[in-house]
């Protein structure tokens, strides 16, 4: 969801034209809409039009706009430390059916690639997990005993081509790295090229499914009937599944770097504290190096900006940096039990299917999403969908964290509701700074650019109440609950909130 973003646009929203296809003329009917046109709304599109149903996308931003355009896009199965986790909760079976999942979702990126001859910097690279701490060595030994298990075909290994040395790592050959917003692009003009349609600037309000088999999204343009609906929004913004509850948002941060010398050719990410993901990147007249990290739950920073310094600090420390060319951040979606969610929007809702939780690796579990819900629609059998149910209950193991999850929203929704600054007046506010205060009766999401002109809006979260924080790294009013987040006018950049933050008059 969103429209591009203009404070901090990640190098694929930077080197990528502008999307520009119309908004929705007016209601339609067809057979299927997606809503968000991200990796998992593009590519279950174009597998859709592959099986000869008619698809209508309806997107509230730009093609590629959201988390899709803000990754740092790898195509990996090797996920950090999970396989030992996974099968230690779930068994081996649930920890090969993960894999072969993500292994099937690379594959599919790849097949479309070839087939619509998208040219999106597809290279192929080794995945590493890497530990620079020998107190971890263990932990990632156990990591490779577990994935071989399952016969992926992990290494240990200490041979990396970092310019730092490192304890222990995981191997996994072949995976590959990509240009996401090239991709969608490319995707989105063989939908549109083909017979489906594309609609951008054009927000999804609500979805309904009647009993007769038929559902209808409502947009700020228009309502499209058809026989499914798939959210693909990253949460979905019409959760009665509660989706919400059984996940958490999650922001983090990535530099693009240039470096003196070549940049390391493998995709990392380090094992335990702090986390850092390396992977090069090519760019017109060579490669940046993207340094990504400092991940934390959204809303739950007063300083966000600190983010890149301490990403900086460390890209400095472990590379000879020349220039620091881009700065951007994105939010994921994480699961209380190491499991996405892919299928139906809740037991009573066949046709209205959705996908989230991806835990930061959403170019392979999107892509591998895509194809459940395309299963799903066309009555394909699919042997990955038991695992991803959206309506599962694995209360073994996640209840314990649900409960925790939701005790500390509710701690945001009342705790904040309370904490108000009354003793601070709009005047008091300096240049580039944010609060909310209590103006009159009100209370007020004050921010003072650095022209001078305050923008004033209602603190209160349109999705469930909560109250907004400022990210002052993105200069937005994020929501410490479900991770909707709002400009410095109100408007609605990322759900699951649908409707804009209520205008307020600064003087109260
Ligand atoms: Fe749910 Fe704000 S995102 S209350």
């Amino acid at each position: 969801m969103g429209s591009l973003q203009e404070t901090n646009p990640s190098v694929w929203v930077a080197t990528t034209p502008a999307s520009s296809y119309r908004p929705l003329p007016g209601p339609l009917d067809t057979d299927a809409v997606v809503v968000g046109a991200g990796i998992v709304g593009l590519t279950a599109a174009i597998l859709l039009q592959q099986r000869g149903r008619r698809v209508v996308v309806v997107e509230a931003g730009r093609v590629a706009s959201g988390t899709t355009g803000y990754t740092t896009a790898k195509l990996s199965a090797l996920h950090g430390l999970i396989y030992d986790e996974l099968a230690q909760a779930y068994g081996d079976a649930v920890a090969l059916k993960y894999a072969d999942a993500n292994l099937a979702g690379i594959a599919q990126v790849a097949e479309l690639v070839d087939h619509y001859d998208i040219a999106c910097d597809l290279q192929t690279r080794p995945a590493f997990t890497y530990t620079c701490d020998p107190e971890m060595v263990d932990t990632v030994r156990a990591e490779v005993a577990a994935a071989r298990r399952i016969s992926l075909p992990v290494s240990f290994t200490t041979d990396t081509d970092l310019p730092f040395p490192v304890d222990g790592a995981i191997r996994l050959d072949d995976q590959a790295q990509f240009h996401p917003r090239k991709y969608c692009l490319g995707l989105a003009a063989a939908v549109a090229g083909g017979d489906g349609s594309v609609y951008e600037r054009t927000r999804a309000l609500s979805v309904d499914e009647d009993d007769h088999g038929r559902c209808r999204v409502v947009t700020d343009r228009g309502t499209v009937t058809a026989d499914h609906v798939i959210e693909a929004t990253q949460l979905p913004f019409s959760d009665k599944g509660g989706f919400f509850a059984r996940t958490y948002p999650v922001r983090s941060y990535v530099l693009g770097v240039r470096v003196a010398g070549a940049p390391p050719q493998g995709m990392y990410l380090a094992a335990g504290s702090p986390s850092r993901s390396v992977r090069s990147a090519p760019v017109e007249g060579g490669e940046l190096v993207l340094v990504g990290g400092e991940g934390h739950k959204v809303g739950q920073d007063d300083d966000t900006a600190r983010r890149y310094r301490a990403l900086e600090d460390w890209a400095r420390g472990h590379f000879s940096v020349e220039a620091v060319d881009y700065r951007w951040s994105a939010q994921d979606y994480m699961p209380v039990d190491r499991l996405p969610f892919v299928g139906p929007l809740a037991p009573g809702s066949p046709r209205v299917l959705v996908a989230t939780g991806f835990q930061k690796w959403g170019m392979s579990n999107g892509s591998a999403a895509a194809i459940m819900l395309v299963d799903r629609i066309t009555g394909v059998d699919n042997p990955w969908a038991e695992v991803f149910d959206s309506n599962r209950l694995n209360v073994r193991q996640s209840v314990s964290d649900v409960v925790k999850e939701n005790a500390d929203v509710v701690k945001r929704f009342i705790g904040d509701r309370l904490r108000t600054a009354t003793d601070r007046s709009v005047d008091e506010l300096a240049l580039g700074h944010a609060a909310v205060l209590t103006i009159g009766t009100e209370r007020v999401a004050a921010y003072r650019d650095d022209a001078g002109t305050v923008h004033a809006v209602s603190p209160v979260c349109t999705h469930l109440g909560c109250t907004v924080t400022w990210n002052t790294a993105e200069l937005t009013w994020d929501c410490p609950c479900h991770g909707s987040r709002f400009d410095c006018d109100g408007h609605v950049v990322q759900g699951p909130a649908v409707r804009d933050l209520a205008p307020r008059d600064e003087a109260g």
